[in-house]
């Protein structure tokens, strides 16, 4: 008979320390490749508790179901623990990895400068909305214009005085930079047969030295409307609404005046803060330019009127110096 060199109580005393040790290693295990060492080390084919477990040919054969059914249940107990501990870890592992990817919506943001529309540009737009809401049509024009489309259409030939006001710059081919949107006048009739109603607003140049009223570049916008039967009570309820429009119920007045492409002629003034401001010129389309553009004069009449867009926005954001709209000086143009 063989002497048993194991007994049970050792051999199950090796299997508590077994439990002892793997539970305290596998509740300290902080990533999930360790877990599986953990695994492999304890219960894998050549693990500890396989080790404990072919000693038990060593044991008397009543001794062996005890200790089978120990090794049994401790295998159960590590088997779960090491699935509950890698649970715990993928549970953890997912929540950094969400805590690392996530977005917080309640961080200050990267605030770029805002850009807005400039002041001349809001005043246009202003201005055009009011006379499309009367009917009119936007047109535009060249800013580079013939001296035919400039002046003499507008029955302003090349002798005519009121040219010295409008000197500007001459291009080598004899053309010019228009100096004023009356030059739409003439390009939109030719083009279009009555009834017309058109706002062209634009770019207009004058050799003008520069101070705080003049710019060698400006802009204007010009109204026209031709139709049969328009009388000056046309141009002046118009006028009145478009002024009323913009600057609410101030007095307003027509003085006569004279341009060569309208008779009669006028020139309108606001008074705004107790003072008469010259806004704009006005007057009944010249029957020697509805003859240019091939209209007429028998059978329709109209009227016109211009004015530069700079003034209207001085007076209506109280600006006292027109070089400032084209200065790009952010501390200007950021109080609009
Ligand atoms: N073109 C003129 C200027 O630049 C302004 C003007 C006056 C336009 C009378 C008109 C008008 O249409 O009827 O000074």
């Amino acid at each position: 008979m063989t002497t048993p060199t194991l007994d049970r109580d050792r051999l199950s005393q090796q299997l508590k320390d077994l439990e002892a040790k793997a539970l305290q290693a596998i509740a300290e295990a902080s990533t999930l490749d360790t877990l599986e060492q953990l695994r492999v080390a304890y219960l894998g084919k050549k693990g500890e508790l396989s080790q404990i477990l072919a000693l038990m040919g060593k044991l008397p054969p009543s001794d062996r179901p005890t200790i089978g059914t120990l090794a049994n249940t401790l295998k159960e107990k590590l088997l779960q623990e090491l699935e509950a501990r890698r649970e715990t870890l993928k549970a953890e592992k997912i929540a950094a990895q969400l805590a690392a990817e996530s977005l917080d919506v309640t961080l200050p943001g990267v605030y770029r400068p805002q850009g807005h529309i400039h002041p001349l540009n809001s005043t246009i737009d202003r201005i055009l909305d009011i006379f499309v809401g009367l009917g009119y049509t936007v047109a535009n024009g060249p800013e580079m214009e013939t001296d035919y489309y400039n002046f003499e259409a507008l029955n302003t030939p090349a002798d005519h005085p009121a040219r010295d006001m409008q000197d500007t710059f001459y291009l080598p081919d004899g053309n010019l930079l228009r100096t004023h949107t009356s030059s739409v006048q003439i390009r939109y009739m030719e083009l279009n047969d009555p009834p017309i109603r058109i706002v062209a607003p634009g770019r207009c140049y004058r050799r003008d030295a520069e101070d705080a009223t003049h710019a060698a570049v400006f802009h204007q916008i010009e109204i026209l409307a031709v139709d049969e039967g328009l009388t000056f009570t046309d141009l002046k309820g118009t006028v009145t609404t478009f002024l009323a429009e913009l600057f609410g119920d101030v007095p307003i007045r027509f003085r006569a005046s004279y341009f060569p492409f309208t008779e009669p002629s006028a020139e309108v003034d606001v008074q705004w803060q107790g003072r008469w401001l010259e806004v704009m010129g006005c007057g009944m389309v010249h029957p020697a330019v509805l003859k240019n553009v091939g209209y007429d004069p028998e059978i329709y009449s109209g009227f016109a009127a211009g004015f530069g867009v700079e003034r209207f926005a001085m007076v209506l954001h109280q600006i006292d110096d027109i070089r400032r709209f084209y200065t790009s000086d952010l501390r200007f143009l950021q109080q609009f």
